[in-house]
This record gives structure tokens, C-alpha cells and sequence, in this order.
């Protein structure tokens, strides 16, 4: 059949394609008069959200014609032809593609309409099912690596809130009651460890991501001598994904994606809620440009991005559920089901990554009250622990020194509750257990906070030390970030030299 009675058989198709144009022109030309019609059309179609892949499904494509040259499975000026027309695909851009079930069928249409059926000659040795699987790893890098970004930067922001606030004395609460007095630097780098493990796991995902699908075909490989591992060096893929079946239907890769941008998003949550408790209380004034105000309460400012913060926890554990859901039961290889399993994954990559750069901005810009916060450290008998550990230190059991100092907890919780708790406990002055300056010492919100200062505690020296071992961490990965982001760039560097060697 020529390019015009291609055109032809499908103009009887009728209706209107996904993307709400007519279907009379190209619909059709790859897959004919098979291409399902009537009203179930743009409910199969995934071409308006293949959107998100169009750049993707061209840099696939350039790959993959250039490997079928390689090979002698095409000819170089066919090749030639067909990059010409995905470089002109590429400039007219998605909206001016003409109809089709996908970006896949619809750009291969396009250069059907360009070259003539030649340009069909670009899917031989391959199926939709592993196009689709390695333009959605493809493009899910990039989106991946701007959610590291994001876990970077807000990782930065909080090592500056911990550096400027490392004597910041604070109320720290469990239950949220007021627990031990700490300082705003290690809650902040409390946050800044989590955040460095979301880092950890995005990158982790990453790799795995990071694999070539291409060349899996349909699920069961090709007769045609393909070679995967050039397709996967050009798209700057780290390896192969080995079985074809495996490369084409697994989307394991997808729900360890989300999952990562869950627990981000759980970590962000936290905070979030802190945040708002902490501004609720004085603590903290968030900057104007991160709060809200009432429509008709002309008093109030609400710290309503990071109430959205919090919920984006949500949206993300949302997009676990739907795509496990999605994924659960899923026989091999190929099921259609898959194109819905996608949006999961670009809508909580969006989402999880908005929430993190909002939630750096709105603690890089916060300022923290400092007299409120002293104000508030010894507040609930939160030096009650110090008390108890410093009787302990004098030989008394822990647990008869738990008592004690509950009982003076009940009673005041100053030294004469103290005192009257040890006639209580021991029958005994207190002074003759503990040097009551030593004492009146544990009951001073600043000096609590120094004297803890085992590893990873609050005191400000060890509080230095968790601060040096957090930035380096976040140097380390900030280097492996950026080195990752120049491999997938000198990627597309490459492919564009290969692909203009076919001028
Ligand atoms: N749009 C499809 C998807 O997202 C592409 C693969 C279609 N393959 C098929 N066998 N129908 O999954």
C-alpha cells in the first residue's frame, strides 16, 4: 500500500483522536484499518500524557535507527531519511502529531507521512512494549534526579539553620509535651539525617532505573542482530536489563521510585507538622512569601504551604497504592494496564518534588524566636531527666532516682520539691547525695543541653561534629549528582554527533 492509500483506508476511520483533533488525516498510516475505532479510541489512547515522554521517545528512536545502520538491518540513507524527519517531528513538537494509540505510533505515523513507508523501517527489531519501558526509564531520570536536587538543596537549608542555631536552646517534645530541652541545630540536623536517607534511596532507585529495556522487543527478543548494548550507551543507560521479557513488562523500577518519594514525602510531613506546632507556639515566623492569610479574618497568617506539604505525603502514598495496585497480579509479559501505571509515577515525582523545594524555602527563610524558645526550654520540668541521670552519677539506681524526681515533678519541680522528694524517697537531705550547685546546674535548660553530649547528642560540641559528617555527606552526594547528570548529558552529546553523521 502507498503513504496515500494508507491515508485513505484510515480516513474512513472517523471520530476524533485523543489529543482532539480530527482523525481523518494520518490516523492509521502505521497500524491501518486494525487501529481501533468508535468510542473506546481515546480511552486507549496515551497520547496526551505520553506528553511527558515525547523528547524521550525521540532520543529512543534516534538510538535505535542508528544501531539498525550500525547493524546493516537498515540502510544508512534510510536511517539517514528517518533521522532527518524525527529532527522535523522534534521542531513541529508533540501537539502537531497526528493521531495515534501513543507518542510511539503517533511519531512513526509522522515519518511515514514525511518519508513514506520507508520510514516504517524504524520499528523493525522492536516492540511499543520495550520503546515504552525505555523512554519512561529515560525520561524518569531527569525527573529523578530533580527530586535529588530538591532533597539536596533542602538539605542545605537545613545544615544553615543548624550552623546559625547551634546554641539555640529549644523545647524538645515527646507525646508532644515538652520532653528535654534541646537546640534548634539538632532538631534541624535530626531532619537533615533523614533527608540524607531519602537522598540515599532516590539514588538507589535511580540505578535501577539507570538500565536499558531496549532490544527486549515485544517480551521475546528479535531474529534480527540487534546490539542492546550500543542502544544503551547512547541513551547513556548504565547497563542492559538482560532477559527481554523481564525489560519489557517489569515496572518494579517505578513502584521503588515511588516508594522513595513516599518516605521523602513522609519525612517532609514531619517536618511540616513541626514547623506549623513550632509557629502555632511562637517559636518560629515564617516568611510572608510562605504563609497565607484569611480571606476574611485580616489578622491571621497561616502557614498553609507547608500544611500542603503535609499533605503531599498523601498525594505520594496515594501513588504507591495506585500503582501497586496496578502492578499486583500483572501476568507477563505486556499488559496494557501499564500505560495507567505510568501517571502513578510522573504525578508523585511532581508532586514529592514541588513539596521538598517549598519546604526548603520555607525553613531557609524562617526565623527562629530566640527568647521564646529559652522561654519555653524548661518548660513541663523538661531538666527532670538531667536531675535523674546526676542523682544516678551519685549511686543511686536509676530507677529510685525516676521516682524521686516524679515525685518532685508533682510538687513544683524546683529544688525545694527536690529536697522534699529525697526525705520522701530516702529519707535523706538532698544535699548530703549531690552538691546542690551541681544540682541547681541540671535545672538550667542551657546547661541540660550541654551536659548531653554523648555522640549524636544536642550539646553544641557534639552537635560540631554532626555537623561536619552532614555536610560532608552532602557533599559527597552533590558530586555524585552532578556527575550523574553530566553522564546522562554527554549522553545526549553523543547521540546528537552520531545521529548528525547521517546529514
Ligand atoms: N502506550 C503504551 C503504554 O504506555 C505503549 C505500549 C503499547 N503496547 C501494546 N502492546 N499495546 O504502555
Amino acid at each position: 500500500m502507498t503513504e496515500e492509500s494508507a491515508h485513505d483506508a484510515a480516513a474512513t476511520d472517523g471520530g476524533t483522536d485523543a489529543n482532539g483533533g480530527s482523525n481523518d488525516d494520518a490516523a492509521g498510516v502505521v497500524r491501518r484499518d486494525r487501529f481501533s475505532g468508535g468510542p473506546a479510541r481515546s480511552f486507549l489512547s496515551s497520547l496526551p500524557a505520553d506528553e511527558r515522554i515525547f523528547e524521550a521517545d525521540l532520543a529512543v528512536d534516534r538510538a535505535h535507527v542508528v544501531m539498525l545502520a550500525e547493524q546493516g538491518i537498515i540502510d544508512d540513507a534510510v536511517a539517514g531519511e528517518i533521522l532527518t524527519a524525527l529532527d522535523a517531528i522534534e521542531v513541529d513538537g508533540h501537539g502537531s502529531l497526528p493521531e495515534g494509540e501513543d507518542v510511539h505510533e503517533a511519531i512513526e505515523t509522522a515519518v511515514i507521512d514525511q518519508i513514506g513507508e520507508e520510514g516504517g523501517k524504524m520499528h523493525t527489531a522492536r516492540s511499543r512494549n520495550d520503546e515504552v519501558a525505555a523512554c519512561i526509564r529515560y525520561r524518569l531520570r531527569e525527573d529523578v534526579l530533580e527530586a535529588v536536587e530538591a532533597t539536596l538543596v533542602f538539605r542545605e537549608s537545613l545544615l544553615e539553620v543548624a550552623a546559625n542555631h547551634r546554641e539555640t536552646i529549644m523545647p524538645g517534645y515527646t507525646h508532644l509535651q515538652p520532653a528535654q530541652p534541646i537546640t534548634v541545630a539538632h532538631w534541624a540536623l535530626s531532619y537533615a539525617a533523614a533527608v540524607e536517607r531519602d537522598t540515599a534511596r532516590l539514588l538507589e532507585a535511580y540505578a535501577r532505573i539507570n538500565q536499558s529495556p531496549l532490544g527486549g522487543a515485544a517480551f521475546a527478543g528479535t531474529t534480527f542482530d540487534i546490539d542492546r548494548e550500543r542502544t544503551a550507551e547512547l541513551l547513556g543507560f548504565g547497563e542492559v536489563v538482560e532477559n527481554s521479557m523481564d525489560a519489557s513488562s517489569s515496572r518494579d523500577f517505578l513502584l521503588e521510585t515511588v516508594q522513595a518519594l513516599s518516605t521523602h514525602a513522609t519525612t517532609l510531613s514531619g517536618l511540616a507538622e513541626d514547623v506549623i506546632v513550632f509557629a502555632n507556639r511562637g517559636f518560629v515566623d515564617l516568611a510572608d512569601e510562605y504563609s497565607s492569610t484569611s480571606s476574611i479574618m485580616p489578622q491571621k497568617k497561616n502557614p498553609d504551604t507547608l500544611e500542603l506539604v503535609r499533605a503531599v505525603a498523601g498525594d505520594a502514598a496515594g501513588g504507591v497504592q495506585g500503582l501497586t495496585t496496578t502492578l499486583k497480579g500483572l501476568p507477563r509479559a505486556y499488559n496494557r494496564d501499564l500505560q495507567r501505571a505510568t501517571t502513578h509515577a510522573w504525578e508523585t515525582v511532581d508532586a514529592v518534588t514541588e513539596a521538598s523545594e517549598v519546604a526548603a524555602g520555607a525553613v531557609a527563610t524562617a526565623e527562629w524566636n530566640d527568647g521564646r524558645l529559652a522561654a519555653e526550654a524548661g518548660a513541663g520540668f523538661s531538666t527532670a531527666t538531667g536531675v535523674a541521670d546526676l542523682l544516678a552519677k551519685h549511686g543511686l539506681p536509676f530507677r529510685t532516682a525516676h521516682e524521686l524526681v516524679a515525685i518532685a515533678a508533682e510538687n513544683g519541680a524546683d529544688y525545694a520539691a527536690l529536697e522534699d522528694a529525697a526525705q520522701e524517697v530516702l529519707g535523706e537531705d538532698i544535699a548530703s547525695l549531690v552538691d546542690p550547685d551541681d544540682l541547681e546546674d541540671t535545672l538550667d535548660p542551657a546547661a541540660s543541653v550541654t551536659s548531653r553530649d554523648s555522640q549524636g547528642g544536642p550539646a553544641p560540641e557534639a552537635v560540631t561534629e554532626q555537623l561536619e559528617a552532614t555536610r560532608e555527606a552532602l557533599e559527597t552526594d552533590r558530586t555524585r549528582h552532578v556527575e550523574t547528570a553530566e553522564t546522562l548529558e554527554a549522553a545526549r552529546e553523543t547521540l546528537r554527533g552520531v545521529v548528525s553523521s547521517y546529514d
